[in-house]
């Protein structure tokens, strides 16, 4: 973390779990585990159809609200999508663009996450851009190139202006839900690429100001440690959010003078 030019951002993403009816159980014992929360943001991302709930119960704690994904079109005829602007009607702050759940099994390339990020910044939303390698091409030596790659898609036509809403998440695909967490030094040598990706197009001034989170099988255990690392500035978390005392220990670890 790096608490003098950017936040510290702390994300639950709930992938396809809780239903509306749910999140207000969640809200409550949240509310009962976390103290005055001065030194990070808190997102939790659920999914659409329990937004209108989270804005609800999530409000007096200062819990934002992010969705999973969106689509990169502005309206019409396309069956089944949410548009920014209706995200944005209702209250919402985040969109997770490009996880890799959404590459793998919905076809998402770095043309659709490209648009996506564009359309999210348009409408005055943060996107947390998802990047990060797979076992294969970690093994291979591919790993900073290949996210390179990635993050200088994702930000294809993105004027440096908006750059500070911009948040990325290095995932490593082998990490997420496996418990099998990168190793701080290897998830603070891949921060620390993207942001040196950042320097390059948009110089220094904008890269520090860069949120850049780590997600994968991020817990309660691990997130001191990983959260120590300069260039870590928070997490996206996945299971461990889905659980109040785990999230609050999350939370509490990026929270501390
Ligand atoms: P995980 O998921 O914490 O369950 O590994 C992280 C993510 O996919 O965002």
């Amino acid at each position: 973390m790096n608490r003098k030019y950017r936040k510290t951002v702390i994300a639950g993403n709930w992938k396809m779990n809780k239903t509306p009816s749910q999140v207000k159980d969640f809200a409550e014992s949240l509310k009962a585990l976390i103290g005055r929360v001065k030194w990070c943001d808190i997102v939790i991302c659920a999914p659409f159809v329990d937004l209108p709930a989270g804005i609800r119960q999530f409000k007096d704690l200062h819990v934002g609200v992010g969705a999973q994904n969106v689509s990169e079109h502005p309206s019409g005829a396309y069956t089944g999508e949410v548009s920014v602007e209706m995200l944005r009607d209702l209250g919402v702050k985040y969109v997770i663009v490009g996880h890799s759940e959404r590459r793998q099994y919905f076809g998402e390339t770095d043309d659709t996450v490209n648009k996506k990020v564009l359309a999210v910044l348009e409408a005055g939303l943060q996107p947390i851009v998802c990047v990060g390698e797979s076992l294969d091409q970690r093994d291979k030596g591919l790993t900073l190139d290949f996210v390179s790659c990635q993050v200088k898609a994702a930000l294809a036509g993105v004027a440096p202006e908006k750059m500070r809403k911009v948040i990325f998440a290095y995932e490593p695909i082998w990490a997420i839900g496996t418990g099998r967490t990168a190793t701080a030094h290897q998830a603070a040598e891949v921060c620390h690429h993207i942001r040196a990706v950042i320097r390059s197009i948009y110089g220094a001034r904008v890269a520090r100001s860069v949120t850049i989170q780590y997600g994968g099988s991020m817990n309660d255990q691990n997130a001191y440690e990983l959260l120590a690392q300069p260039d870590i500035d928070g997490g996206l978390i996945g299971g461990a959010s889905l659980v109040p005392e785990k999230f609050a220990a999350i939370i509490n670890a990026a929270n501390q003078e």
